[in-house]
């Protein structure tokens, strides 16, 4: 997953990012509080334990070197110190224990607002893409979509890990090591530990930049040498037939032994780095016990306070070993979440105007007036289109293929905003409807049928959530569809596969003709409704058709004639320009292109039949 290079992008953005993702967090201002207390008293206690040691090391040098003095004071104190000692011990135990406790205290309460950011921010993404118009769908690769999904989730995570659990932590012990020190033994010891610190993480973020490299170069060859190997698998019959496994082998062999050199290039650097950062702490710590020594010596220090000043020096390094690590994976969540939020602010192209209403149906009058539309602005689709459906009449468009037809359709649906000219739905124009209230009007037979990879029955209640079983079967039976469904195992319960590929072309056709009858909407388009069909299929299923849309308005796009000689109008449509209209006999008797369309159809017909 991070196998890509991040775009550059500035501090200013992070930042931004940041601040727009705390809506996410702060949404549980109490849980972040506390969980925030739980940070900082683990903290606390982390600090608190070598101070207790060193109160342990003390009484205990204290007893010894009382015992050389006065040996009859010695027995008193003796038993004194034992008790202190062990007190200071249990102290010392509890401690750590309360540390831990805080710590897992911490995880717990933040756990919630971690997993409901991640909830919330997925859903947002989730509810953006879907009003995200068609068009920018269109232009997706598959595969990407899934990941912009996974990625909100993933990156926010991160970034709340790595800075709630691991950046925030360090900062804050670093700051109270500093403070003891600086209280308790002066500025000489804290310049030290800072700079050391300092040198520390330089090193670290630039060291751990350059060997970046070799991870990457790891990873790459990596995904190289599997996808050949397996794409050799997966070509086996292949491989086999022109006899070249030594072909393959040698290929893998050889993505093999780069990685294996960049695997060693890696794991060197890794050693190198480990061991720049023991030197620098080595010297670190080295310079401060030299300090504490000569204090000691002074007597202006005690020995428990060499043993609390390399306590805390050593703790302090720890988290900060994973550093390098911490740092890369901050980059690479945040330059996600970057590209998270871009998406979240990329406008839809179609969106509800403000006031818009909602639509009600009166009649269901469909207009066209004068429709312009182009997907690419140097390539016109629609020049000039009008018409009318009257209310429960019949309209069917007809023309080559390319010409328009289906993007009449999706301007309907207004997936798509026109150039020029209006679409009217009862003298509305559909631009000042709610794009919800303008889709529930609306049924559509589509040109491909897709479904979800689920059971028939819920492919089929997808039109209508409510719907009973019997509502279900009788579409069913009115789209042809029940001998059927009736005819498999499993029935209604059969799964459908991915985008429904298990079943037919015929079957999906009828599955979406099924829909349509169940919806029962005002307004129904069928785009080449029949056209997986067989003849004698059509002609039962025409009568489906029908009953559906014997109350509804209706726009049929049609390849075969035969299934619209029955319409009121018929639109013939050429490169965007309607080129005849009228019923089925007058446009015979004009003798143009519907008529010349219509002959080439029927003599074809008659060769299939003859
Ligand atoms: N999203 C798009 N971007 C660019 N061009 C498109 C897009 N969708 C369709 N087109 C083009 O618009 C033209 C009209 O497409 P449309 O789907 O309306 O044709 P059609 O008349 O329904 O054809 P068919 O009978 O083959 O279904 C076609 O030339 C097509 O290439
Ligand atoms: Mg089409």
């Amino acid at each position: 997953m991070y196998g890509r290079v991040e775009a550059p992008h500035s501090n200013r953005t992070d930042l931004s990012n940041l601040r727009k993702l705390s809506v996410y967090l702060w949404e549980y201002k109490g849980r972040v509080l506390l969980a925030l207390g739980c940070l900082i008293l683990s903290k606390l206690l982390v600090v608190a334990v070598p101070l207790v040691l060193k109160e342990i090391i003390n009484t205990l040098d204290a007893d010894t070197g009382d015992s050389a003095r006065d040996a009859v004071a010695n027995t008193i104190t003796g038993n004194d110190v034992l008790l202190v000692s062990l007190g200071l011990v249990a102290a010392y135990g509890l401690l750590r224990l309360g540390n831990s406790l805080f710590k897992e205290l911490r995880d717990a309460l933040f756990a919630r607002v971690r997993y409901r950011a991640m909830h919330r921010l997925s859903t947002r993404v989730l509810t953006h893409l879907h009003e995200l118009s068609l068009s920018y769908h269109l232009e997706r690769r598959t595969g990407s979509i899934s990941k912009d999904l996974s990625r909100s989730t993933s990156s926010l995570s991160s970034i709340v890990n790595l800075l709630v659990f691991n950046i925030v932590p360090t900062i804050a012990e670093f700051l109270l090591v500093a403070v003891i020190l600086l209280g308790a033994y002066g500025w000489h010891y804290t310049l030290v530990v800072v700079i050391t610190v300092a040198i520390y993480i330089m090193f670290t973020l630039k060291f751990s930049g350059w060997r970046m490299q070799f991870r990457h170069e790891m990873n790459r060859l990596d995904s190289l040498a599997n996808g050949r190997a397996v794409d050799s698998l997966l070509n086996y019959e292949t491989v086999k037939y022109f006899n070249n496994e030594s072909l393959e082998q040698r290929a893998y062999d050889q993505h093999l032994s780069d990685w294996s050199d960049a695997g060693v290039k890696s794991q060197t650097t890794m050693s190198m780095l480990n061991f720049g950062q023991a030197a620098i702490v080595a010297i670190g710590v080295t310079l401060i016990m030299m300090l504490a020594a000569n204090d000691v010596f002074n007597k202006t220090i005690t020995l428990g306070d060499i043993v609390l000043i390399n306590a805390l020096m050593l703790q302090l390094f720890v988290p900060l070993n994973l550093l390098g690590v911490v740092y890369r994976g901050l980059q690479y969540a945040l330059a996600d979440m970057d590209l998270v939020i871009k998406l979240l602010e990329l406008n839809p192209e179609i969106q509800d105007r403000v006031g818009a209403v909602d639509l009600h149906i009166n009649e269901a009058r469909i207009e066209f007036d004068n429709v312009r539309f182009a997907y690419l602005p140097e390539r016109p689709i629609l020049k000039g289109v009008s018409f009318r459906v009257e209310p429960g009449k019949k309209v069917a468009v007809v023309g080559p293929s390319g010409s328009g037809k289906s993007t009449l359709s999706r301007l309907l649906f207004r997936f798509y905003d026109t150039d020029s000219g209006v679409i009217k739905i009862d003298g509305v124009n559909i631009r000042d409807c709610t794009q919800s209230s303008l889709r529930e009007v609306l049924g559509v037979v589509p040109q491909d049928t897709v479904m979800f990879n689920d059971t028939i029955r819920y492919n089929l209640s997808y039109a209508r959530a409510d719907a009973t079983d019997e509502q279900i079967k009788a579409a069913a039976r009115a789209a042809n569809l029940d001998k059927f469904i009736e005819s498999l195992p499993q029935g209604y319960e059969t799964m459908v596969g991915e985008r429904g590929l298990k079943l037919s072309g015929g079957e999906k056709q009828r599955m979406a003709i099924a829909r349509v009858i169940l919806k029962d909407p005002a307004i129904i388009v069928f785009d080449e409704a029949t056209s997986s069909l067989d003849t004698q299929s059509e002609q039962t299923i025409l009568e489906g058709l029908n009953a559906a849309a014997q109350r509804a308005t209706s726009l049929v796009i049609a390849h075969r004639l035969s299934t619209i000689t029955d319409a009121d109008e018929i639109l013939v449509l050429d490169a965007g320009v309607i080129v005849e209209r009228g019923n089925h006999d007058m446009l015979l008797a004009n003798n143009g292109l519907y008529a010349n369309l219509w002959m080439l159809q029927q003599s074809a017909e008659d060769d299939v039949d003859s």
